[in-house]
């Protein structure tokens, strides 16, 4: 009886200790919680990206680092699947991973978009936005605003409990999500506060987080503002514009990148830990809060990975990040100096690393024996006119378009908008793919004759989730065209005939990315002598005495789509450089494991076994990412620069004005010297100004030629026009001057300037002294 009435009591006084309300708001240069001053350190985890048995150990896990909060986001296409039904439970329960944190001591900052990026399908909106073609996402868009409004308030039921003034961890909320990397539209933004206002109330502290570049576009007066930057950046640098503007603010980097993400086809992404740690020291002696993003990435299931643009850059299964804990919840190398670091700013000893939930395992090899070609998989049909994923109301998976075709004499091409990867047919033979991730829009058809089959199946990637390109339909965008320049005396019309496909005389027909659909498949009893060749769905088992975390090796398969034991594993592509997939234990069982591949394009041997580490950087390429093809450097011997001249040293934007405008294809911008005396030079974005002297798009910007990149770290020329000021292009050590980046720039443009971004980094390396630049 004493004892039941111990824990009673117990219980209560820490109801009690929780229950007690608190106040969390920007002071003179710190926060304040409960009136005293407050550095942030947060630890941005993503609960989607967690299997929800490991929530509390990587919340611990972060503990254990020394941070006192974990930022998330909250995915609105996660918890909205479809219009108007909203699911918070099981590994959506949002609520519960709140309360975990605060169960362990942790605040928590939240991030509820509408929009997120975060390497995340479509930023974290739902499709079937997409389903109203003309729809204005991120912007006052009448259905757009009406189903932000409706998806916050359905957050509010979940998190409005558990803000700090209610006695809960939450004591900060974020508007929106750099903004000022998609436009300027300060009324949208402000309704977006308003909206989490009216919800969360006058109390709780509302912040907007940008670059130091354009974080003026859309700061709004009322809310704190925090600057992202990663890891290696200028810290000075990066606070000296919110300094003069609001010398009292309390400063916080709200994304401080620990790594960075992978791209297929791209190599594996790394930040030194050194660079990092020494960051977060720094910041932390000018008492200035932090979120690390990623501190533990952990891995985007199923379809939810995005994509980046410019061009179409999707974003692998495993969201590693390099960051200190790893994709599987372990510390790495970069988790120990981080938590030595740590230890220095707490007046208490830091809580011992908890131990991982389960053991890694292997899995000898095994064959995936049973098989259906992909048409097993098809849904719903329809004969009409050309429809994209979403006009057939469906969100994600692979689409069959066949038409049959005239009498084509000779050769020609057909093109179109292929969202993602187009695999073309005639009759049963296979001609060719076209790939969005190349920027591939055609491909040349041999002769047909009146009434051959013309077939194509397009298999959606991640919808893309970073700058304008997010309104990212999937299927085949608009028309398709089919042109063939046909000698006069075979044809009846004209020559260099266009012709497109229009009407309504497509055969189309669904297979929808789950596993139901899956399931339906291989229950059909067809085998493999199909037009399909081995394209299709793939299902085999495998046998556990023990259970723990492995790595399924899928490097023998094409591309497609993963499910264990009805869990939606994520993306597969044999281009790399992720090669296996992290398979958490607690989706496994003791016994027999069921797995089934779909592979769109086919494996060279059906076989999967699981190892102990996983493979995140083995590319298996057609072709290098290089573009060091000497053919494709053009001659400029004889031509004069438009300007030449000096940049100056340090970090920021510089603008160059050419004396008269200029027409070309091609921006070569050479570079005979570094402001530090060595040979490495390096750009972080280059913007071209056009006749109005504004900044053109660089949508079909395109890298033709550089006589050096390093491209083990990924600086490839392409990084100049990414968007992302952390990135770079990077020559070699020794490569010798001068230096030539040329960027084609998809088309002729009229130039009037260029703005150009060294490195962030301290004393801005790789910076160019001596430049020329030629348009032609
Ligand atoms: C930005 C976004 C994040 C994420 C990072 C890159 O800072 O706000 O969601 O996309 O870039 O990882
Ligand atoms: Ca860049």
């Amino acid at each position: 009886m004493k004892k039941l009435l111990l824990t009673f009591a117990l219980a209560l006084t820490t109801c009690i200790a929780w229950a007690q309300t608190g106040t969390f708001e920007a002071g003179k240069g710190t926060f304040l919680l409960n009136g005293k001053p407050f550095i942030v350190k947060a630890a941005e985890v993503h609960y989607p990206r967690i299997p929800r048995p490991y929530w509390e150990h990587r919340i611990q896990m972060c503990k254990a680092l020394g941070m006192n909060a974990v930022c998330i986001y909250i995915f609105w296409n996660i918890h909205e699947q479809q219009e108007g039904q909203f699911d918070f439970t099981g590994n959506s329960d949002v609520a519960e991973f709140c309360r975990l944190a605060q169960k362990n001591g942790l605040y928590v900052i939240v991030r509820p978009g509408p929009y997120v990026c975060a390497e995340w399908e479509m930023g974290g909106l739902p499709w079937w936005l997409l389903k109203k073609k003309d729809i204005k996402l991120r912007e006052r868009d009448p259905y757009f605003m009406e189903r932000v409004k409706i998806f916050e308030e359905k957050v509010g039921e979940q998190l409005k409990p558990l803000t700090i003034q209610n006695g809960g961890p939450i004591i900060m909320i974020q508007v929106e999500n750099e903004y000022g990397s998609y436009g300027t539209d300060k009324p949208y933004v402000s309704e977006i506060r308003d909206c989490l206002r009216s919800i969360y109330g006058d109390k709780m502290a509302l912040f907007q987080c940008d670059w130091s570049s354009n974080f003026e576009q859309n700061g709004l007066d009322d809310l704190v503002w925090t600057m992202n930057f990663g890891t290696g950046a200028n810290i000075n640098d990066q606070f000296r514009r919110l300094g003069e503007l609001r010398p009292d603010a309390p400063k916080m980097c709200s994304e401080f990148w620990s790594g960075w993400f992978d791209k297929w086809g791209a190599r594996h992404e790394t930040r030194p830990a050194k660079d990092m740690v020494d960051g977060m020291d720094e910041m932390l002696s000018k008492g200035i809060s932090f979120s690390l993003y990623m501190t533990h990435g952990g891995t985007s299931f199923g379809h939810w990975a995005g994509a980046n643009s410019p061009g179409f850059a999707p974003d692998v299964t495993s969201y590693d990040y390099d960051a200190p804990i790893n994709e599987y919840g372990l510390a790495t190398p970069k988790f120990e100096e981080l938590r030595k670091m740590m230890q220095k700013y707490s007046d208490k000893k830091l809580p011992a690393v908890p131990k991982a939930p389960m053991p890694i395992i292997t899995v000898p090899k095994f064959e995936l024996t049973e098989f259906a070609p992909i048409s097993e998989g098809i849904d719903k049909t329809e004969v009409g006119a050309l429809r994209t994923f979403e006009e057939m109301d469906m969100g994600w998976g692979t689409m069959i378009y066949a038409a049959s075709l005239p009498e084509i004499p000779t050769e020609s091409q057909l093109t179109a908008d292929f969202h993602d990867f187009a695999q073309v047919f005639i009759g049963s033979k296979y001609i060719g793919k076209i790939d969005r991730v190349k920027n591939e829009k055609s491909i040349t058809l041999p002769p047909v004759k009146r009434g051959d089959a013309l077939t194509i199946l397009v298999e959606g990637m991640g919808r893309i989730n970073f700058g304008r390109a997010i309104k990212d339909f999937k299927g085949i965008v608009g028309d398709v065209t089919i042109t063939a320049d046909i000698s006069t005396d075979l044809v009846t019309k004209t020559p260099d005939t266009e012709m497109t496909i229009k009407s309504k005389r497509w055969n189309l027909a669904t297979i929808p990315d789950d596993y139901e659909t899956a399931l339906k498949a291989l229950s059909a009893k067809t085998n493999k002598n199909h037009a399909w060749g081995a394209r299709g769905y793939y299902r085999g088992y495998f046998n556990l005495k023990k259970v723990g975390d492995t790595f399924l090796n899928f490097e023998t398969w094409g591309k497609g789509q993963v499910y264990v034991n009805g869990h939606a594993m994520g993306r597969i592509w044999s281009i790399g450089p992720q090669q296996t997939l992290y398979i958490p234990g607690c989706w496994l069982k003791k016994g027999k494991n069921e797995i089934i591949v779909l592979d769109v394009v086919g494996p060279r041997e059906a076989v999967v076994w699981g190892q102990a580490e996983p493979e995140l950087n083995k590319l298996q390429l057609e072709k290098s990412n290089k573009h060091n093809n000497i053919g494709d450097k053009p001659d400029l011997n004889s031509d004069t620069p438009v300007t030449q001249g000096q940049f100056k040293s340090g970090n920021g934007w510089q603008t160059i004005k050419f004396a008269s405008q200029k027409k070309g294809r091609l921006l070569c911008i050479e570079a005979s010297s570094t402001q530090s005396g060595d040979d490495v030079v390096a750009i972080a974005e280059i913007y071209a100004l056009g006749a109005d002297g504004k900044r053109i798009s660089r949508e079909p910007w395109t890298t033709k030629y550089a006589n050096s990149e390093d491209e083990n770290g990924n600086h490839t020329g392409d990084k100049v026009f990414d968007l992302q000021e952390s990135t770079y292009w990077k020559t070699i050590k020794g490569a010798g001057f001068p230096h030539l980046l040329v960027i084609d720039l998809g088309g002729e443009q009229t130039i009037t300037g260029i703005e150009y971004l060294p490195r962030a980094e301290q004393g801005a390396p790789g910076s160019i002294k001596n430049y020329k630049i030629f348009v032609k």
